[in-house]
């Protein structure tokens, strides 16, 4: 994206505060205008009070000073406060607006992508992008209209002075320019590298199991000690340059403080000017030196700012790959038949997972879904939520193409349970009733008793009221499972997708959920997955999938008898 793109985009964002933007320049005009003041109040100061001995200034000037110093801190209050007031809002609309956006993408897009670079985005990002509106829309302007009024008293002390010290403010903005640009592209390395250190905990965080089964805590130390030792390189050179920045800047400033006092004095001195002159002209020029640095400042607030901006927008602009048509119309309760027609699927173009499937499921069916590790049962099931949309052929549901209705109505008539138990860190009874917003305690009740959870809930000190901890980490597999099927009881959807929900527990916590499932499973049409095949002997149908198509089917004694694929399945358990 180019600067202008992003400018643009960014004027877009806070076009709606334009009013307070505009008092928070105001303000900072007012205090831009009285430091000027009290640098032009030198001259009278001295000359008057100090030389002449005058008792009427004395009785005024220090009242007129304490006043501008009142006023400029209720302006520069007020300046501060509208930024943020304005700064504040930004971050929350554009938070809310890229979080929202994330939900919506496609799983694929999850796979893709880092946990830790989506937070780094929607968090580090954003607060630098709105650094960077307020130093760029009033930091700027008030420095640069702070070198105006401070260059007016200078050029109203003297002159010729003034003329001496403007050689200066050219040589000044050489190095601006020159290190602006290579913050800039310091700042894009740092929040990669940001973002990578994020991505890195997280994994080695929620991988806290695994790490300490291995005996790896050291070499996930060691791993993340190399990226935040990478992070913290390119810190140092950010801090080096600041460092040569600085003297640089500095021994600009000083060359100049050198020949204003020389020529300035020899004119005192020679009698053609008056101290209190060369004072003010003196403060004016020290004030003066602030903004500048400050322009040169915002120089690398804004090259940050536009780099988050960057990166901000393109998220942004990711458009989901899988979402509503147009005219998507609402699926209408289902009723007859799920059809997959001559259906191709890969993950990529050159992998196909699905190729040239057909398959009828009737409603009411148990239809159970076999295969070796890897053949695409998954993949099969998850085609009809949408989870991933179909390269060729076609998936109907009651005759209906579901790419023609609402991702909303389609996947609000299928609940899942699979192998892993995804929870949030909640409470048992949000967890059951989760997608429900009128929660009826009597349902989340008789969905727990479905599931055979209440047992266990009702032994937890807290019973519904309990918090599970991330991912349900308080609870056994077992647990979890239970939960999971409770929130699909929950949610009463008549087709239901069983993905080896019993395959990671053992024997004992199996018999409870399998228990479970059946409840589930009552009066509904069901497409399961099983790894054991012995838990779907009394599956109405089971087809066996094999190279992306369906290799047999018929029911667990056809299949047996015609001593095929499903047979020697059967036999290697
Ligand atoms: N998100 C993904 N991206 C790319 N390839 C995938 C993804 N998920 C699964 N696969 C691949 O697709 C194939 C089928 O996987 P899957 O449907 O999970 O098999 P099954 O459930 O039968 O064990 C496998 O070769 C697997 O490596
Ligand atoms: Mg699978």
């Amino acid at each position: 994206m180019t600067n202008k793109e992003l400018l643009s985009r960014l004027y877009e964002v806070i076009h709606p505060y334009r009013g307070k933007m505009l008092i928070a320049m105001i303000a900072a005009l007012v205090v831009a205008s009285l430091n000027g003041a009290q640098a032009w109040l030198v001259k009278p100061l001295m000359d008057k009070i100090f030389f002449e001995k005058n008792m009427s200034y004395l009785n005024i000037l220090p009242f007129a000073m304490m006043a501008i110093f009142v006023v400029k801190g209720f302006f520069y209050g007020l300046n501060y406060y509208m930024l943020q007031n304005v700064g504040q809002k930004v971050i929350l609309i554009l938070r809310t607006r890229l979080f929202n956006h994330v939900c919506n993408q496609p799983l694929s897009f999850f796979h893709n992508t880092t946990t830790g670079d989506l937070i780094s985005r929607v968090m580090a990002d954003i607060m630098l992008l709105q650094v960077a509106i307020s130093s760029v829309v009033v930091g700027l302007l008030r420095d640069f209209f702070q070198v105006i009024i401070l260059l007016a008293v200078i050029f109203s002390m003297d002159w010729k002075l003034a003329l001496i010290s403007l050689i200066f403010l050219p040589m000044a903005s050489i190095p601006i320019v020159k290190f602006g640009k290579i913050f800039r592209r310091l700042s894009v390395i740092i929040q990669e590298e940001t973002a990578k250190t994020s991505s890195l905990m997280h994994e080695s965080i929620t991988g806290a199991p695994v790490v300490k089964a291995f005996g790896m805590e050291a070499h996930e130390t060691n791993r993340f000690r190399k990226q935040v030792t990478k992070l913290y390189d390119i810190l140092m050179k950010k801090a080096k340059y600041y460092r040569f920045q600085h003297p640089i800047m500095e021994g600009i400033g000083g060359l100049g403080i050198v020949i204003m006092v020389w020529f300035g004095g020899k004119a005192v001195i020679a009698g053609e000017s008056t101290p209190g002159t060369f004072f003010s002209f003196l403060t004016a020029l020290f004030m003066i030196y602030d903004p500048i640095k400050g322009v040169s400042k915002v120089n690398v607030t804004i090259q940050d700012g536009l780099a988050a901006a960057g990166r901000v927008f393109t998220l942004l602009d990711v458009k989901p790959e899988i979402r509503d048509k147009e005219n998507a119309t609402s699926l209408a309760p289902f009723q007859e038949s799920i059809e997959f027609k001559d259906v191709h699927f890969g993950y990529t173009e050159k992998t196909k997972v699905i190729k040239g499937l057909n398959l009828k499921v009737k409603a009411g069916e148990v239809l159970a879904i076999v295969g070796p590790s890897g053949s695409g049962k998954s993949t099969l099931t998850n085609l009809l939520p949408r989870f991933f949309d179909i390269q060729n052929g076609k998936i109907e549901v009651d005759g209906v193409d579901i790419r023609d209705v609402t991702l909303n109505s389609l996947r609000s008539q299928i609940a899942i349970v699979t192998q892993q138990t995804i929870l949030f860190n909640d409470t048992i009874r949000s967890n059951i009733s989760y997608g429900d917003e009128v929660t009826n305690e009597k349902d989340i009740r008789r969905a727990a008793e479905n599931a055979n959870a209440l047992d266990f809930i009702e032994r937890l000190p807290e019973g519904f009221d309990t918090i599970i901890g991330e991912s349900g980490v308080k609870l056994s597999g077992g647990e979890r499972q239970r939960l999971c099927i409770a929130r699909a009881i929950m949610k009463n959807a008549p087709i239901l997708i069983l993905d080896e929900a019993t395959s990671s527990l053992d024997t004992e916590s199996e018999r409870k959920v399998q228990n479970a499932l059946e409840n589930l499973m009552k009066d509904r049409t069901t497409l399961v997955i099983a790894h054991r095949l012995s838990t779907i002997k009394d599956a109405h149908r089971i087809i066996v999938i094999k190279n992306g198509d369906i290799a047999e089917e018929g029911t667990h004694k056809e299949l047996l008898a015609k001593n095929g694929e499903y047979e020697k399945l059967y036999n290697m358990q």
